[in-house]
């Protein structure tokens, strides 16, 4: 398993994989954020796309084409807005990349590109979505060959660092070989 996931830091709308995850809404009708920065490098057809599927409940995933992005696809998911962690925000944040990785997997996608969900307009707290991101990721990838690599692709070099401390530890506890 270890070896299919990596950390980068940059702008995931320049990414040139198979496909990118849209930290969305429920309306599915854009927004700020890498959502926005999403549509403005997609263009206007990602939203005549978005607008035909009737939005998507906080922790699904829905897939739409890339348009004028690098990447083939766009899973859009919607992130739980953060109240304090006891309104089932870990649970629905774990759906959003567990659907997100389904959804990459049904695709065919050789390569998904994950932002840090939540952790922005949303307000979850760093460290404890890098958790359920990393955690998520790692035991989808183990019950599945596809797919084959997943990038978390950080906008600031405080999410770098997190999700590189996060990953270590992780795979500091994965059975050898
Ligand atoms: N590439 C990669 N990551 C990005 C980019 C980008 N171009 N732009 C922002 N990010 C990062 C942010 O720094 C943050 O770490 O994406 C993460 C998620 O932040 P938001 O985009 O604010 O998303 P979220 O917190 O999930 O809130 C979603 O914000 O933009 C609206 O329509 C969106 O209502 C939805 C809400």
């Amino acid at each position: 398993m270890t070896g299919r996931i990596s950390v980068v830091e940059g702008d995931i709308t320049e990414l040139p994989v198979d496909a990118i995850v849209n930290a969305a809404n429920e309306s599915l009708l854009g927004g700020g954020g890498v959502d926005g920065a999403i549509h403005r490098a997609a263009g206007p057809r990602l939203l005549e796309q978005c607008r035909t599927l009737g939005g998507c409940p906080t922790g699904e995933a829905r897939a739409t084409d890339g348009y004028d992005l690098p990447a083939r696809w766009v899973i859009h998911t919607a992130g739980p807005v953060w109240r304090g962690g006891d309104a089932g925000e870990p649970a629905l944040l774990a759906g959003c990349y567990r659907n997100s990785l389904t959804l990459a997997a049904e695709l065919g996608a050789e390569e998904v590109a994950f932002p840090a969900i939540s952790t922005g307009v949303y307000g979850y707290p760093l460290q404890a979505a890098t958790a359920i991101a990393v955690a998520e990721t790692v035991a989808f990838l183990e019950a599945h060959e596809t797919p084959p690599r997943v990038t978390f692709v950080c906008f600031s070099a405080e999410a770098a660092v997190v999700y590189t401390q996060v990953l270590a530890a992780s795979e500091g506890q994965q059975p050898s070989g």
